[in-house]
């Protein structure tokens, strides 16, 4: 990996990874430790957590650190304890998240608040802890993992959708504040993967759905979005887009958005 992206740009840089007690974060983690790495991981489920810590090497490259996003009010006390684990932040990667299977008219405003409390205002009350340390060493990289749903919507996906484009509002603002200060904003946008996403999703009552849904089986695996998104990162693009045919839907919206409104009110969408 060193030589594809760069000799040991990652070796020692400390990365913290929201949402790595599973999925795509897991993986994030796990690819990062192989880089050099030193990983910070953080979620709700410590039992996780370690499980994922026992699998990185080396053990000594790799904290855990509990956080619940919904405890937005916690967010600057538990990046001082992050800061404390290594003595510094050089890449957030703001990946914990929540999904929806639930049309909006049988979905309470509570459900919707929990999602984008998760996603949208737990990720920017983190970013902006983060922010101060990152001005003051004049470098870093704020990764977010957005959705393909971050760029348009789909049924059964309203509040999750929203808090996807919320994300790009807060940050394409952000990148042009921070650029000055030499810290990149880079957004990632998977299509479908591999993950318990689907299972996690709140359904119109608040319950998690589940199911693991045929777009998530069929997905690329979180080992290659893992490692597309860490050549994403190394090239600090602003945006990218990882997954399969699905990503296509962000092009089709942009150049023929008559289209997309006929296609994805007729697709099948899980
Ligand atoms: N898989 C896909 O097809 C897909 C597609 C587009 C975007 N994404 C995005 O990718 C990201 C990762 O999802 P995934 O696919 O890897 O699903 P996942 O396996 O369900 O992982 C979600 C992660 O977020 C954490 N999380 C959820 N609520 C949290 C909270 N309140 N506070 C802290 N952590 C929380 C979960 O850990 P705990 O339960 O331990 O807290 C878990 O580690 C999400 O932002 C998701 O929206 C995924």
């Amino acid at each position: 990996m060193k030589s594809q992206y760069g000799a040991y740009f990652f070796k020692d840089k400390v990365v913290w990874i929201t949402g790595a007690s599973s999925g795509i974060g897991k993986s994030l983690a796990s690819a990062f430790c192989k880089v050099g790495a030193k990983v910070i991981i953080s979620a709700r489920n410590i039992d996780n957590l370690n499980k994922v810590k026992n699998e990185c090497l080396p053990s000594e490259s790799i904290k855990v650190l509990p956080i619940d996003l919904e405890e937005i009010n916690k967010a600057e006390d538990v990046t001082k304890r992050a800061i404390s684990c290594f003595g510094k932040i050089d890449i957030l990667i703001n990946n914990a998240g929540i999904s929806q299977r639930g049309m909006a008219v049988d979905t309470g405003v509570e459900i919707d608040k929990r999602i984008i409390n998760t996603n949208l205002l737990g990720t920017i009350a983190l970013t902006k802890a983060v922010l101060p340390n990152m001005i003051a060493q004049e470098s870093g990289q704020i990764v977010t993992i957005s959705s393909v749903l971050g760029k348009f919507g789909a049924p059964t996906r309203t509040a999750y959708s929203a808090s996807k484009h919320g994300l790009h509002g807060f940050f394409d603002s952000l990148r042009a504040e921070i650029y000055k200060h030499n810290i990149n904003i880079t957004m990632l946008c998977p299509g479908y993967i591999k993950t318990n996403i689907s299972l996690n999703a709140l359904d119109k009552d608040g319950k998690p759905h589940n199911k693991l849904d045929e777009g998530q089986a069929n997905g690329i695996s979180t080992e290659e979005f893992a490692k597309r998104a860490i050549a994403a990162i190394y090239k600090k693009k602003n945006e990218a887009y990882i997954g399969g045919i699905e990503c296509g839907g962000i092009y089709l919206k942009r150049f023929f958005p008559r289209i997309f409104a006929w296609v994805i009110r007729r697709v099948k969408i899980n």
